[in-house]
């Protein structure tokens, strides 16, 4: 494995949460119950398809006005949770991991479904980590499309075999499964299923470990 590529929302920044507030309020003013677990679906998957699923929860149909005005809601709702993020949001031992590797010379990509993504990174301060980012802007298929992470791995110029995608939504693990990269989940095992190695949190992912996966020849088989 020669490259890595991170997903931003739940795995360096703990941007989930204010994700589900956000779809909550859209969702309670909607009438549409929306809970924790509904959230999981939501997560990795692009805002336009967010609204798609939610509406369907509530068996709603709308017009295409009023669709984009309640996605405009939700960004506006999601932007004021994050308008005073800082370096202190950066979930425990990221920077660690971050460092670890770029010491090692490892090129590292950004692989995010968010067109928020690049000014999240600057205001948490670790733009300078990553040679490249694909964000929701620039993407055309949703996660679990593998598209965003072969994007980032060309522009690593590295094969997808040698990339390792770092995720904490189920359709983002499956993106890197399609893609043919080493899946690392972030959270629960029984969420995570599907990936090749799954951490609760980058505090329990070990040097050791990280040293393995820059050895390995190619992914396990499952
Ligand atoms: C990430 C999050 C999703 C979110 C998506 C779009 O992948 O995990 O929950 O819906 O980005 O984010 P955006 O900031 O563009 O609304
Ligand atoms: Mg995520």
């Amino acid at each position: 494995m020669k490259g890595f590529i991170f997903d931003l929302d739940g795995v360096i920044v703990d941007t989930a949460k204010y994700h589900y507030l956000a779809w909550k309020q859209l969702a309670d003013h909607l009438g549409i119950p929306f809970t924790i677990q509904d959230n999981e679906k939501f997560k990795g998957v692009s805002r336009k398809r967010c609204l798609e699923l939610l509406l369907e929860m509530g068996d709603l149909q709308v017009s295409e006005e009023q669709f984009a005005s309640w996605l405009e809601e939700k960004n506006a709702d999601y932007l004021n949770y994050i308008a005073t993020m800082d370096a202190s949001e950066i979930l425990p031992d990221v920077s660690r991991v971050l460092d670890f590797l770029r010491e090692r010379n490892v090129p590292m990509a950004l692989g995010s479904a968010s067109k928020n993504a690049v000014p999240i990174l600057e205001k948490v301060g670790l733009t300078d980590y990553f040679s490249t980012v694909v964000d929701g802007t620039q993407v055309v298929k949703a996660k679990p499309d593998p598209e965003v992470f072969l994007i980032a791995a060309s522009r690593l110029h590295l094969p997808p075999e040698d990339c390792v995608v770092i995720e904490d939504a189920q359709a983002g693990i499956a993106a890197a499964n399609t893609a043919g990269m080493y899946s690392l989940g972030i959270g629960a095992a029984e969420v995570l299923s599907e990936a090749d190695a799954v951490f609760m949190n980058f505090t329990e992912m070990q040097p050791s470990f990280l040293e393995e996966i820059l050895r390995l020849e190619s992914k396990p088989h499952k």
